[in-house]
């Protein structure tokens, strides 16, 4: 919990940070500096050392950035250190597409089952999963320690799965639904929202018109 007073807006920066010094990692640069930081990554060089220090900084004077060291350092910040096991509700499109992908569980999120409540979905196969009786999440859930549920299904419906998956200890959601979700405190929901981004997009060409 060694984040809890760093803000939001730098925790929405540090998957970045993370991304392109694996970029640079790939490309075998093992050091950095601020300014060359801030040429690839677009935020300022001292808006990098400002976010980074909320860290202890990890950089050197007149030596920059250690790639390999600041990497792995976001990266135990992010909780990258750690496997996750997920499981994932609505085998629909959107699931499946999401199922299909396997750069999650190469960073260490992996789905163990899918589920659905549709009868003509429940027993098919996807990728190397059978689809799930959505009746059975709360036996999955506790008996393979499942940490996070990626909810790929309609509103209608969404808050009672997450309220079945809150009593059976689920610590995270990473929510599509166009919904907000109500849960306790201790449980952490992630939204993510495609056409919210899309009129972010709209938005910003229409001010280049
Ligand atoms: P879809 O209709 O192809 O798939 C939905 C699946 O969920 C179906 O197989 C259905 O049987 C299942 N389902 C419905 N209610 C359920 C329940 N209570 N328990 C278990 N399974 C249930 O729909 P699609 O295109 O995959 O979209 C799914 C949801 O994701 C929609 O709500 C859509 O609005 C949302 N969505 C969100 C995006 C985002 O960026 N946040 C992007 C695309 C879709």
């Amino acid at each position: 919990m060694g984040s809890k007073n760093i803000s939001m807006a730098v925790i929405r920066r540090l998957p970045k940070y993370h991304r392109y010094l694996g970029d640079l990692l790939d490309k075998d640069i093992q050091r950095i500096s601020s300014k060359e930081l801030s040429d690839i990554i677009g935020f300022t060089a001292s808006q990098i050392r400002q976010d980074l220090n909320n860290f202890g900084g990890f950089g050197q004077q007149g030596y920059g950035y250690n790639v390999g060291a600041l990497h792995n350092e976001i990266g135990k910040i992010l909780g990258l250190d750690k496997k996750y096991n997920a499981i994932l509700i609505g085998a629909g499109n959107l699931g499946q597409a999401i199922a299909n992908y396997s750069g999650f569980k190469r960073a260490g999120f992996e789905v163990k089952a899918l589920f659905d409540a549709n009868p003509r979905m429940i027993g098919l196969k996807i990728r190397d999963f059978e689809v799930l009786d959505s009746e059975s999440l709360e036996d999955f859930v506790k008996e393979n320690e499942i940490d996070i549920a990626m909810l790929c299904i309609p509103k209608n419906g969404a808050q009672n799965i997450v309220d079945r998956l809150v009593n059976v200890g689920i610590k995270g959601i990473w929510n599509f639904a166009p919904i907000d979700l109500e849960v306790p405190k201790n449980i952490i929901v992630e939204n993510v929202n495609l056409k919210e981004s899309l009129f972010t997009l709209s938005y910003l060409m229409k001010e280049n018109e």
